[in-house]
């Protein structure tokens, strides 16, 4: 499995060092959760939304194609910033990084049950993906500002004052849920 064709946004991020460790770090949690190519595409970004798995267990909006789309925002929230004169506050790579593996836990907090759906394990349920992503990567030195992205782009972040890139990717993330949410109804 070939991580910068499944994630072709890594290529944006300039250093590197820090592209080859978002390279391991998504490597790591994939092998960790077992999952093969084709199973990756069948994981749902969200299991509060029922409706986006269908009746052959295919999904509308894959676990991939969230972390992608984010991914995308955030750089599009930089051009904007650029447009703004306000982009030399931002560190883009680490926007970038911090896009690609806020949700790097996901592959360990779901499983897949006997029946082949997609569920949350017992770990996930009692640490839920922000901490288990934590874990995963803490081999890997990342900058402090994707950490944070990992552990506190979630609920777990509201009573933390996110740096400013973590805003920045928490937003985008809700963007690519919340309305969705309303789209399918809840
Ligand atoms: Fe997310």
């Amino acid at each position: 499995m070939e991580i910068k064709n499944l994630f072709p946004e890594i290529i944006e991020i300039k250093n590197e060092e820090l592209r080859e460790k978002v390279v391991k770090s998504l490597e790591k949690a994939i092998s960790l959760g077992g999952w093969t190519e084709e199973e990756l595409h069948r994981i749902p970004f969200t299991l509060l939304i029922p409706e986006l798995v269908n009746s052959d267990l295919s999904v509308k909006i894959s676990i991939i194609d969230h972390i992608r789309a984010v991914t995308q925002m955030c750089i599009t929230t930089y051009e904007r910033y650029e447009f703004l004169n306000l982009a030399d506050n931002l560190n883009k790579d680490e926007l970038i990084a911090g896009g690609l593996l806020h949700d790097v836990g996901k592959f360990v907090e779901y499983e897949k049950d006997p029946t082949g759906k997609i569920v949350q394990n017992k770990a996930g349920k009692i640490l839920r993906h922000p901490a288990q992503g934590l874990e995963i990567v803490y081999e890997f030195n990342l900058p402090l500002s994707v950490r944070q992205a990992i552990i506190f782009h979630s609920k777990e972040g509201d009573k933390i004052k996110r740096l400013t890139e973590v805003e920045i990717i928490h937003r985008c993330d809700f963007l690519c849920f919340e309305p969705v949410r309303k789209i399918y109804g809840y």
